[in-house]
């Protein structure tokens, strides 16, 4: 394939100009790793220096006055960007983990009678973790859908089918993610939360990466339950808060293991004990980093000009040139696709596998200044985000790729440089 293909797809791509609000140190580079970490916005450095100036160090202490609700705004600007929420669902806060915890509890706690978790085996390791330890702590079961073995399941996607072999009535919660983090695969969450609602549990979404991916449609899909984290698609930075959406039709349903002044109906009252407040506030547990939400702001108001329905389509097309890149350079280089090829089953992220992938990933970013990341067994990962990413970024990182493996050049790197891959 030649490169002027690429060319023409940057031409005609109607977010072209979005590149160019981006900080890219280095034109040289090949950044397909923005589904671990998104691009700086140039906005974000102004939008902070402004904080810090003109905020924080005009008002000090006197700037909680408009800072106080911040997590709701930002939240509501999460919600009406990217979810498809209407206001008053979604709150910018804290991180994943701690999210889905604090979830995860509330909808075990609201089905008291029901004995069982249900969540996947390539799920991500926190999500395991922290149902594993909710588990312990409550009695319950943890129950894994088997989706790691490729006859049981198509790039680790939960179909009907297979949920429907694990679901019954002790079932109290399920948890899954949108997009499988290692394969790509694109779960149909929508007829999956059905299912789950039908069968008398509540269904709670890891939506890392298909925020600012996927165009999500929760209130058209009656999402009930959700996290997810700002710093991959959402170019929120290193760090940037989470979020957490519980439908208007959950939140007064649900209590909250972590209990917090930020919680409750009337904070400033300091009353004697814990009343959680009715709105998606009662969610809420602490402080929130005003820093962080400011970063997360200037990344969503990105999102929400440039529309989810021209992300989702471009990053489909973005991963569409890598399966054809792949498909005529790759696979005769002993490299193999494990992400469904169906455009319904897959979005911003493809992994491929080679026997010797974890020395091709290091060896891409250190001798080919290409980046994607590494994830066992001998995945590497690509992903396409929509905003800061052209399309002849991807020819010429497959193109390096390929360079790479056709030399051996890659088996003169050594493994043992970095622990985060
Ligand atoms: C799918 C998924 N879930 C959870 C997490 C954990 O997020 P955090 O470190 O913000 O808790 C990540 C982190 O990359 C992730 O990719």
């Amino acid at each position: 394939m030649d490169r002027s293909v690429a060319v023409k797809l940057d031409e005609m791509d109607p977010l072209k100009k979005y590149k160019k609000l981006f900080y890219i140190d280095d034109e040289s580079v090949c950044y397909l790793d923005g589904n671990s970490l998104g691009r700086l916005p140039n906005k974000t450095v102004l939008d902070l220096n402004n904080l810090l100036i003109n905020e924080w160090g005009k008002h000090i202490v006197g700037g909680w006055a408009d800072w106080i609700d911040e997590a709701e705004r930002v939240g509501d600007l999460i919600g009406r960007s990217a979810l498809g929420a209407a206001p008053g669902q979604t709150l910018a806060i804290d991180t994943n983990t701690i999210n889905l915890y604090q979830l995860a509890w509330a909808a075990i706690k609201s089905n008291p009678n029901r004995k069982k978790i249900l969540t996947d085996r390539a799920n991500f390791p926190s999500d395991r973790y922290a149902m594993e330890g909710i588990a312990k702590e409550l009695g319950m079961e943890l129950v894994y859908i088997e989706n790691e073995d490729t006859s049981l399941s198509e790039g680790e996607i939960i179909t009907p089918d297979l949920l429907s072999k694990y679901l019954d009535s002790d079932v109290a919660i399920v948890t899954l993610q949108i997009i499988q983090y290692r394969s790509g695969g694109l779960n149909n969450y929508a007829e999956i939360e059905s299912m789950v609602i039908k069968n008398g549990a509540l269904m709670l979404w890891d939506c890392s990466h298909a925020l600012g991916s996927v165009n999500l449609q929760f209130d058209q899909n009656q999402i009930g339950l959700a996290v997810g984290c700002t710093y991959k698609y959402g170019n929120s930075g290193p760090g940037a808060p989470g979020w957490l959406y519980v439908s208007s039709e959950l939140q007064s349903k649900l209590d909250v293991p972590i209990r917090g002044w930020f919680g409750v109906k009337n904070q400033f009252e300091m009353g004697p004990v814990f009343e959680k407040s009715e709105s998606i506030r009662g969610f809420q547990i602490s402080t929130p980093s005003i820093l962080g939400l400011r970063s997360v702001k200037s990344g969503f108001e990105m999102i929400e000009e440039a529309t989810m329905d021209l992300i989702q389509e471009k990053c489909l097309k973005g991963t569409d040139f890598m399966i054809s890149l792949f498909d005529e350079w790759l696979i005769p280089l002993g490299f193999s696709l494990t992400t469904p090829r169906e455009r319904n089953k897959r979005c911003g992220h493809i992994i491929i596998t080679h026997p010797d992938g974890a020395q091709i990933a290091v060896a891409l970013r250190k001798m080919k200044k290409v980046f994607p990341d590494y994830r066992e067994p001998n995945g590497i990962r690509f992903s396409f985000s929509a905003l800061p990413t052209s399309f002849t970024e991807i020819y010429d990182g497959f193109y390096r790729l390929k360079e790479l493996v056709e030399s051996g050049d890659y088996k003169k790197i050594s493994l043992t440089s970095s622990s985060v891959t």
